[in-house]
This record gives C-alpha cells, sequence and structure tokens, in this order.
C-alpha cells in the first residue's frame, strides 16, 4: 500500500537545547529534593557517626548545583549565539502588542497563535524570568558554597562572595533568599509541564515530544 504523509514535519529544537533542556529539568529536580532535605533534614541520625547522610546529600546538591549553573551560563550563550535563530526569532512578537493580544486570546479560545519563532510572547517572558532566577539561584547557590570552600573556585568567588553577602544583610539572609527561589522553580515546573501539554493538544503544534525529537508534526494548515 501506498504511504501517504498525513502531517509535515519541522526541526525546531536543535540538539543541544534539547539536551541541555533534559539535563536542566534532572538538575532542577534533584537540586528541589536535596535543597528542601539540607533545609530539614528529617532523617534519623544513625547509630554510627561513619555514615554522612547529610553531607552525601549536600555533595549531590553541590554537584548538581555546578551542573546547573554551567548550563545556565551555556544556555545563555547559545539564546544569543546559537546558528538556529528559532528562539531569537520569538523576540519580534514580543515587541508587538498585537502578537501579545493574539496569544492571550487564543489561550481563552479566541483564534489560533500565529508565532514568528518557536515561542509566545507570554512564554518567551516566562522563559527570560525563569533564565534570570536560575542565574540567582547559581549565584546564591555559589556564594553559599564560597562561605564553606575556601580552596579552589571557593577561594578564587571569595571576594565577590563576600560582597555579595554583606549585599544582601548577611549569609542568614541570603541563604533565605535561595531558599525562597527554590518555589519560583516548582510554581514554574508545575505550570510549564500544564501548558505544555496544553498547547499541543489546543493548537495541534509544538507537543510535548518536540522536546524530545526536535520536530514539530503538524498539518499543512
Ligand atoms: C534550582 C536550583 C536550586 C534549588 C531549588 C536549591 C535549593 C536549595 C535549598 C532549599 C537549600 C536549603 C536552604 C535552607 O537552609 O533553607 C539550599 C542550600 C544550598 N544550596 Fe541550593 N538550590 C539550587 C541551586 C544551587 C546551586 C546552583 C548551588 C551552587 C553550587 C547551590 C548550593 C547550595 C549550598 C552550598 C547550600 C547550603 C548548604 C548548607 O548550608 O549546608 N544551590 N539550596
Amino acid at each position: 500500500m501506498e504511504h501517504i504523509a498525513t502531517h509535515n514535519r519541522k526541526l525546531i529544537f536543535t540538539p543541544a537545547i534539547r539536551i541541555f533542556h533534559w539535563l536542566r529539568a534532572l538538575a532542577i529536580l534533584v537540586l528541589v529534593i536535596t535543597g528542601f532535605y539540607i533545609s530539614w533534614p528529617f532523617l534519623v541520625a544513625p547509630e554510627s557517626s561513619d555514615v554522612l547522610v547529610q553531607g552525601w546529600i549536600r555533595f549531590a546538591h553541590i554537584v548538581f548545583g555546578f551542573l546547573l549553573t554551567s548550563i545556565t551560563l551555556v544556555r545563555f550563550y547559545l539564546f544569543f549565539f546559537s546558528r538556529n535563530n528559532i528562539e531569537r526569532k520569538s523576540f519580534k512578537d514580543v515587541m508587538s502588542v498585537n502578537s501579545w493580544i493574539v496569544q492571550l486570546k487564543s489561550y481563552f479560545w479566541m483564534g489560533n497563535l500565529h508565532k514568528s519563532g518557536v515561542y509566545g510572547p507570554l512564554q518567551f517572558m516566562t522563559y527570560v524570568a525563569i533564565s534570570f532566577a536560575a542565574l540567582i539561584v547559581c549565584i546564591t547557590g555559589l556564594v553559599l558554597y564560597a562561605n564553606v570552600y575556601h580552596l579552589g573556585v571557593g577561594g578564587l568567588l571569595g571576594g565577590v562572595s563576600d560582597w555579595l553577602t554583606a549585599l544582601c544583610g548577611g549569609l542568614a539572609n541570603l541563604r533565605t533568599f535561595h531558599h525562597y527561589l527554590t518555589w519560583a522553580f516548582i510554581i514554574f515546573v508545575v505550570i510549564h509541564v500544564y501548558m505544555a501539554v496544553w498547547s499541543g493538544i489546543r493548537f495541534k503544534h509544538n507537543s510535548v515530544d518536540s522536546i524530545v525529537s526536535g520536530y514539530d508534526y503538524h498539518k499543512d494548515h
């Protein structure tokens, strides 16, 4: 039987964007869980003092913290300098009042969504906000790190870290700030996953599979 394609496909997400998306998702998941544990170490101390429960959890937090820091920097770079300009193109819609109205209306089932790039304007601004939240959580995390580890990277960051600590009115405030930011990620992830699934169903475009395969499968209209 002859095969007739019912859908078109278009590559929207480069392998780098997809890999960093999932690495970032993993890092955030581990950081939220280990971070809450650091904040409230609920496991009962074992008999032996040789078992470092808190130590290992802190270790995982720091390893994934450095992973998130690296990804955050690479992603800022890729946004501006990636050869694929599908993300940058979305900025055109952010500057157009009409595109905002079209997007907001489409969320209420009025009309369709027409985008210049891959993100709608509200979606774009949400990602900008969460990227800056990531930057701040990484900076405050590195300051907390530098206050404990005085050699290597910690030593290198010592001066800036003292300055930032003073700016926040002390390490306790900075730590609270780092803790509050955790909630920004939790709220973001819940809405993000919901919107990704919902918009795939609503617009029949950019479904969740696009960030796995890179392709947007859609009918030609
Ligand atoms: C999404 C990202 C992150 C989340 C959700 C997160 C969450 C948390 C939370 C909830 C705490 C406990 C604060 C408290 O005591 O109340 C914490 C502590 C800490 N975080 Fe993060 N964090 C993140 C990223 C980072 C990064 C990028 C670093 C940098 C390497 C980092 C380093 C630290 C350090 C050193 C502590 C203090 C541990 C201690 O006092 O024993 N975090 N984090």
